[in-house]
């Protein structure tokens, strides 16, 4: 059976993101940079919220879960101790007709099939040919040069994971902040990774945000700490407002592990192109601290006070790429209503849709829409009740259109409450506050909205 989210349209979804500035492509005017995406005025205050919300759950509410952040470029040494240099690769094949170049493993299992010329497995999409040189391994990672001579001495890469910092820095956060076991580094930012073939949207990109946590914990332990990073990451998923429905876990065989993990469990959703990778739970064992205590020649061990010995911690990495969870809870959010949300509107013809996100991850929080706009009076009030609110909230002023229209318009962006300002206000001071989800509407004191709104939202 096909599932609900499978029917979505993605082509809708994305036309949705970029008419209503969520995400647009990269270099657009230039016929586009692929796999490089930029955030409209929209995505990027969406974005926000959702690492503001990582943030507030995993280093503010999480005890012993310290922040850092490190570079974006690293040492090459940094990527040959990790296993980056060696293992970070995906396999290339590449049409003997015509020369596209394919992941192997897309290719054979029928990820194209469908596009283009590809009718089935192991065809090109560009000209349909079934000849492909022998797989080659391609390392992902971007590789520059530091300073003005380009040489093997002045090679360095883009980091392609955020989690390396975090081990490098080890000693240096336990010494700062008399970190004890068990005990988090947190980290949110730019990672790069020369994919092979990007698509899906955003779902793999050459440029993109990862959220990650390295969990240090005594080794013996690690298989609880486990679990319990699991489960609460999932339980992040659930509360941002992914449906339970569309999250599935699932169990790495021991023969797809990653170099470093001895356990890795990734949490996948149900995409409208199918099941995939959102996020991941990996236990990493004590393979990076070794790692980098060998090629570093500094000690990297944690000394246990309480057992007055020294070990390298085990590491328990619960990780996500914010860009895919963005796209993730819009196409969970993302409702195509046929004929109209008649309660409020007029029953239209045109295509309607609604995207149902939670209220802490929608970028605008209230819509404020002026009855007319053409009453000095209304125009007055409406703008006093904007520059109140704006203070703590992210705000939109809209005045243009019918307010059928203008709900219409809110509904698409997944603003949560609207305002409208109408004669009624003029004489007692009161407004109507629409719900997205209900479309009930309720009359509010001016003055008590502040404490309205702030009972509605996270503090974030
Ligand atoms: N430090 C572990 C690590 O980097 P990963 O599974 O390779 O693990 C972490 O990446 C997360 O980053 C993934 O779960 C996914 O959400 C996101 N991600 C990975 N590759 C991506 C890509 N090419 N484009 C967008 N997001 C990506």
């Amino acid at each position: 059976m096909i599932s609900n989210n499978q029917q979505k349209n993605l082509s809708e979804i994305i036309s949705l993101c970029k008419r209503r500035g969520f995400i647009f492509q990269s270099c657009e005017i230039y016929g586009g940079l692929s796999g490089f995406w930029d955030l409209g005025p929209l995505g990027s205050l969406m974005k926000n919220n959702l690492r503001k919300l990582w943030l507030k759950k995993f280093t503010r509410q999480t005890d012993n879960v310290f922040l850092i952040e490190g570079t974006i470029i690293m040492h090459k040494r940094v990527w040959e101790a990790s296993g980056h240099i060696e293992n970070f690769t995906d396999p290339l094949m590449e049409c003997k007709k015509c020369n596209t170049r394919f992941r192997a493993d897309h290719l054979m299992n029928g990820k194209f099939v469908g596009q283009g010329k590809a009718k089935e497995k192991g065809q090109c999409v560009n000209c349909g040919s079934k000849e492909f040189t022998e797989p080659r391994m391609f390392n992902l990672m971007f590789k520059t040069f530091v300073g003005p001579v380009e040489n093997d001495a002045s090679i360095a890469y883009l980091r392609p994971e955020t989690a390396q910092s975090m081990f490098t820095n080890f000693q240096n956060v336990v010494n700062s902040m008399r970190a004890k076991l068990p005990f988090g580094i947190a980290q949110a930012g730019k990672c790069f990774r020369n994919e092979i073939t990007t698509g899906d949207f955003i779902f793999r990109s050459r440029e993109f945000e990862i959220a990650e946590i390295e969990f240090f914990v005594k080794p013996g332990e690690d298989e609880k700490w486990f679990d319990f990073w699991l489960e609460k990451w999932e339980k992040f998923f659930l509360e941002i407002g992914i449906k339970k429905e569309n999250l599935r876990r699932y169990e790495h065989p021991k023969e797809s592990l990653a170099h470093y993990s001895k356990r890795t469990v990734d949490l996948e959703y149900n995409f409208p192109f199918g099941w995939s990778e959102l996020a991941g739970v990996a236990n990493r064992t004590d393979y990076d601290l070794r790692r980098h205590n060998a090629f570093s020649g500094k000690d990297l061990m944690y000394f246990d006070e309480k057992e007055n010995r020294k070990y390298f911690p085990y590491v328990i990495e619960p990780t996500m790429g914010l860009e895919r969870v963005l796209m993730t809870l819009i196409i969970d959010a993302f409702e195509e209503i046929e004929g109209g949300r008649t309660k409020t509107t007029q029953p239209t013809k045109e295509k309607e849709y609604l995207l149902k996100l939670n209220k802490n991850i929608a970028p605008i929080k209230v819509a404020i829409l002026p009855l007319v706009k053409n009453n000095e009076e209304i125009v007055k009030k409406s703008r006093d009740v904007f520059d109140m609110l704006k203070c703590d909230f992210y705000c939109q002023y809209d005045d243009a259109g019918s307010i059928g229209r203008r709900y219409r318009r809110q509904d698409e962006i997944g603003t949560p409450y609207c305002i409208t300002i109408d004669f009624d206000t003029l004489k007692d001071d009161t407004v109507t506050v629409r719900d997205r989800d209900t479309m009930e509407q309720e009359r509010i004191k001016i003055k008590e909205l502040p404490d309205f709104f702030k009972e509605q939202f996270e503090d974030i």
